[in-house]
């Protein structure tokens, strides 16, 4: 790493430059200062895509992406068990069976054995999550889809300038999705982003996520039809059906000028992530994400698990918290394990009239389901990453140093 500045500012100067244009400019219906389409234009030539479709977050960018391809009632979509509700919670959303499959053990991404496993004559999309900030095995992924002709949608919401063999995350899948909600990489607070470079699917997204106006293209920032037809009292506005998903030019603005210093954003992550690594190294019982090699670890967050049984998960963090630690996360709960599953499972059994796409077709969410990570999910922590100075990164990697050696 070279050039890092010890210290960077929350909020990227730029914004502010960026957001006043927008406000002197005003508001109008049909007009802006063309920060959406700056946006959609830069985001997608960074991560080796042509077009970019600015969404209000990144779940709504999911639901885009698998309306745009045509994933609907009863059809399967296979996501891993490590990742944020958003994932499978879109493809319930679309009426559509998530089929939560389980994690490779170390690297705690999706499982390429157990999607394979999994392929259906039903299976229509593959949503492989970059947790934490680690990419999973894309190559063998996207293989199986070719063979099946699925869709890949890569939830890259945790994944910002990650690596895959060479390849930047976000630029191997059919579609990528990031967000830029507060805790993110590159954030207006929030927002997301779908980038795909199929021009077809481009447009079905652009329409998805813009009410299905007929005559939006897949022109950067073009996301309102103009003045000129739709004053016109004969004019058919929709041709498909669509979400109304867009991002205000305002929001655009600040993931702009965030997007225009990504790599020092990226590189603040790495440095925390670096700092909680060298603490770790003297204590065995703690053992970090693995990043096989080939890939590069965005580190949106730092994790590892704990593996002796004897020490409790609440009792570190309480430790961490009195010796001054900014604190930690645990991990989500394994996704098909979240009470909406089985509460889903009830209302089918109970009225399987009401839901004809359901009924017969949903897997049996319980415990079991996806055994390795259930295994490992309670014993992780989860450190922050996003210090904005070195020294605060420092100053916790030595407090956690303190509360290990106190567990030893
Ligand atoms: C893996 C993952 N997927 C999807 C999302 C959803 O993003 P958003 O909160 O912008 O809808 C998030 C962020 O919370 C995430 O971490």
């Amino acid at each position: 790493m070279t050039g890092l500045r010890k210290s960077i500012p929350r909020v990227a100067p730029k914004a502010y430059e960026y957001v006043k244009s927008v406000l002197d400019f005003g508001f109008h219906n049909a007009h802006s200062v063309g920060m959406t389409g700056r946006l959609e234009r830069q985001f997608a030539q960074r991560f080796g895509h042509t077009f970019g479709i600015a969404h209000c977050n990144g779940t709504a960018t999911m639901q885009s992406a698998l309306l745009a391809a045509g994933v609907g009632a009863g059809d399967e979509v296979i996501v891993p068990a490590f990742t944020v509700f958003s994932t499978p919670a879109v493809v319930l959303q679309c009426n559509a069976v998530p089929i939560v499959v389980d994690v490779d053990p170390d690297t705690w991404t999706m499982s390429v054995d157990e999607v394979r496993r999994h392929i259906t004559p039903r299976t229509r999309a593959i949503i492989p999550v970059s947790i934490c900030g680690l990419p999973p095995d894309l190559d063998p992924l996207m293989q199986l889809a070719k063979e099946h002709s699925l869709v890949v949608i890569e939830d890259n919401a945790q994944c910002v300038l990650g690596k895959y063999h060479g390849r930047i995350a976000g630029s191997i899948g059919h579609f990528a999705s990031f967000s830029f909600q507060a805790s993110k990489t590159i954030t207006c607070g929030d927002g997301g982003i779908l980038i795909c470079t199929d021009e077809d699917l481009a447009l079905a997204a652009r329409k998805a996520a813009t009410l299905g106006f007929k005559d939006l293209t897949v022109k950067p920032g073009n996301t309102a039809v103009s003045e000129q037809l739709r004053c016109q009292p004969d004019y058919q506005r929709h041709d498909r059906l669509g979400w109304n998903q867009r991002l205000p030019e305002i929001a655009c603005a600040v993931a702009l000028a965030e997007l225009e210093r990504v790599e020092e954003l990226a590189e603040m992550r790495s440095y925390s992530a670096r700092a909680w690594h060298r603490v770790v190294q003297d204590f065995s019982w703690l053992v970090p994400q693995k990043t096989p090699d080939g890939y590069e670890n965005a580190y949106w967050t730092w994790a590892a698990r704990i593996t002796r049984d004897d020490i409790v998960w609440a009792d570190l963090l309480s430790t961490f918290i009195e010796l001054g630690g900014d604190g930690f996360y645990g991990s989500y709960q394994p996704a098909h394990l979240e009470p909406v599953f089985a509460n889903l499972n009830a209302a089918v059994d109970a009225a399987p009239d009401r839901y004809p796409h359901f009924a017969g077709r949903l897997p049996r969410y319980a415990r079991g389901m996806c055994p390795v990570w259930e295994k490992i999910q309670p014993r992780i922590l989860m450190l922050k990453t996003n210090y904005f100075d070195t020294d605060d990164a420092d100053r916790q990697a030595e407090i956690l140093a303190k509360t290990l050696k106190r567990f030893n």
